[in-house]
């Protein structure tokens, strides 16, 4: 595992990267600015400067893992994760909608997504896949990147009636610098101006090339006004998942990732998390970046009450001290002292890191004032 750049290193030290850069050939490694590197390199460099290092992440790597660890005859068939990504506008959250038979468009203000919602749906043919919805606006990137992250497939929503448009192709990046599966839905093809084609055309042109002309992705033409074809990109959907023989072992601690977090006036601190595997449980305790709780509650995305959540499940969780960051990794912990004392260390890192960066842009001000 590589943890921080030469250059991240440095400036944790407050020493300049060239001196790292220096010291790494004196011991004979040659290192770039923005070359991340290992454990053992680190600790070796940072000896040189008379650091020692505390690797408070390791907790996060023991229980990942863990999670390749577990016995064959332990893992059981998990539900797909599916992200849905588009350019802004084009239909995410009302396809999603559709799929799940309930109206969020009309809840959220001005319609337009800003946050990954999360649920899970049984489909028709009586399956579960899990869907994170993401924004499609331009400023978002990070969670569109985050999103690709958690996924085992992205549907690229495109509108018909438009064209690929920037946060379409960022949208295809990012599922590629994840190595997820991408299948392409042809949205809003109810509407006369409809021209899948073109898309077609213009997905070509980017190296997405669909099957219908020899290619290998899949694409589906829908509508998620009527509903036109949206089983049948379902369809694909699962037998894309069906491809990756997603499993995870039910039976241990939960692992998995923060959607997002906020503080609820009222409710106190709700985190949406993502289950990826194991069974997380009311009263468990919660390592989740740099904060840390009992499960005081749990729902699901429609506020029912759940008792525990098994792999691949979204969940709203209320009992974290704080708001972990979205992407953040979160792990069931034995023990709450010990799930304290490492939320602690890392909040201490947290404020040291953006305190450092604070002195450097003042000392960069005066600099220029003089
Ligand atoms: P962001 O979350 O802001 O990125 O947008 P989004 O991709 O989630 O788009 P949203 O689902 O909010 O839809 C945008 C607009 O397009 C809404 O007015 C929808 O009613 C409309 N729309 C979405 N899908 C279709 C469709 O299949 N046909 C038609 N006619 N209109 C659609
Ligand atoms: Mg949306």
């Amino acid at each position: 595992t590589e943890f921080v750049s030469a250059n991240d290193l440095a400036s944790l030290m407050n020493v300049s990267v060239n001196d790292v850069i220096k010291v790494c050939m004196q011991l004979g490694m040659f290192v770039s600015i923005n070359q991340r590197l290992d454990a053992e390199a680190i600790t070796i460099i940072a000896d040189e400067f008379g650091y020692s290092i505390d690797f408070i992440t390791s907790e996060d790597e023991q229980a990942l893992e863990q999670l390749e660890e577990d016995a064959v005859e332990d893992l059981e068939e998990r539900a797909p994760i599916v992200t849905i990504m588009g350019h802004v506008d084009h239909g995410k959250t009302s396809l999603l909608d559709y799929i799940r038979d309930a109206n969020v468009t009309s809840g959220e203000a001005g319609g337009i997504t800003q946050h990954i919602g999360a649920y899970k749906v049984k489909t028709e043919s009586g399956r579960t896949v899990t869907f994170l919805d993401t924004p499609g606006h331009e400023a978002f990137t990070a969670m569109r990147a985050r999103g690709a992250k958690v996924t085992d497939v992205v549907i690229i929503v495109v509108a018909a009636d438009d064209s690929v448009m920037p946060q379409t192709k960022e949208a295809i990046n990012h599922a590629q610098a994840a190595g997820v599966p991408i299948i392409i839905a042809l949205n809003k093809i109810d509407k006369p101006a409809a021209n899948p084609d073109k898309v077609r055309e213009e997905l070509a042109q980017l190296n997405i090339l669909v099957e219908e002309w020899g290619g290998k992705y899949q694409s589906q033409e829908v509508s998620a006004k009527t509903g036109q074809g949206i089983n049948d990109l379902l369809e694909k959907v699962l037998l894309e998942a069906e491809l990756l023989e997603l499993k995870a072992n039910k039976n241990r601690n939960a692992v998995g990732t923060v959607i997002e977090a906020a503080l609820d006036k009222g409710r106190g601190y709700v985190a949406t998390m993502l289950v990826q595997t194991g069974t997380l449980k009311v009263g468990d305790i919660v390592l989740a970046g740099s904060h840390y709780g009992r499960v005081k509650a749990m729902t699901d995305h429609r506020g029912r009450k759940m008792k525990e959540a098994g792999p691949s499940t979204p969940v709203q969780l209320l009992g974290l001290d704080g708001a972990p960051q979205a992407g953040d990794k979160f792990l069931v912990m034995e023990s709450e002292r010990e799930a304290r004392e490492i939320a602690s260390n890392r909040s201490q890192v947290q404020r040291e890191q953006s305190l450092r960066t604070r002195k450097h842009i003042t000392l960069d001000e005066i600099g220029r004032r003089l």
